[in-house]
């Protein structure tokens, strides 16, 4: 079973994805994490990130990998766990700009595709393409998004308890900048995929989304049988 989860960031996708992996019994792949890794790469060797070619020729020759170690699945860089370093600031934007190069993403969603494939009982997998672009006939295929400045307000709050200096009004203008590069570019855009349950997460917290996705799914597979 594949379940695809797009929507832009900050939506609640991956909180959501992997509590519902878990209680699935299936794998979770957070595919934002695999840009990172490529973002991050491309930072380590201060490419200039107008040089396309060059980071292409990079990130024809990454080894990215998830290893589940105990109740979490880290992300390796050529060998390194680079789990915490992708979710700095620098690194989401350098990530938002590599994205929109198509030859990455080839190279990024044949990897996801083969890893949804071999997942021995199936996959969650979040990202913005997957419903349109990496499993187009994924069985169930969610849009999580909710009002830019709820999910300023989340990742503000996030950002605080991390001990991080950004004011809520940086928050917002990076979020802002992000859902405009990240759906404007030419390649694969954020867009809902066709069939998919659009849930607007602004008002509801994690349990109600759960509950929500699980009752979709569940209604569907009775009415399948
Ligand atoms: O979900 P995230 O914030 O970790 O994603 C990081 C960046 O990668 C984000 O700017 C959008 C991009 N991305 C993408 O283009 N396609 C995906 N399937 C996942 C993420």
């Amino acid at each position: 079973m594949i379940i695809a989860i797009d929507g832009p960031s900050g939506a609640g996708k991956s909180t959501i994805g992997k509590i519902l992996a878990k209680k699935l019994g299936l794998t979770y792949l957070d595919t934002g994490a695999m840009y990172r890794a490529v973002g991050l790469a491309v930072l380590r060797a201060n490419i200039d990130p107008a040089d396309t070619k060059t980071i292409i020729n990079l990130a024809k020759n990454l080894s990215i990998e998830f290893k589940d170690l105990g109740d979490e699945l880290r992300i390796f860089l050529d060998g390194e766990d680079v789990s915490e370093q992708i979710r700095d600031e620098s690194v989401s934007k350098m990530a938002s700009i590599v994205s929109t190069i198509p030859e990455v993403r080839r190279i990024l969603v044949e990897l996801q595709r083969q890893i949804g494939m071999e997942s021995r009982n199936g996959c969650v997998l979040d990202g913005r393409d997957i419903g349109t672009v990496v499993f187009p006939d994924a069985d169930f295929k969610f849009f999580l998004t909710a009002k830019p400045e709820a999910r300023a307000r989340r990742r503000y709050e996030e950002n605080l308890k991390k001990g991080a200096q950004t004011s809520y009004e940086e928050t917002l203008a990076e979020i802002q900048d992000r859902d405009l590069r990240d759906t404007s570019r030419l390649d694969s855009p954020l867009q809902i995929p066709e069939n998919a349950f659009v849930i607007d997460t602004s008002e509801m917290d994690l349990e109600e989304v759960l509950s929500q996705l699980l009752d979709i799914i569940s209604q569907r597979r009775k009415a399948a049988n």
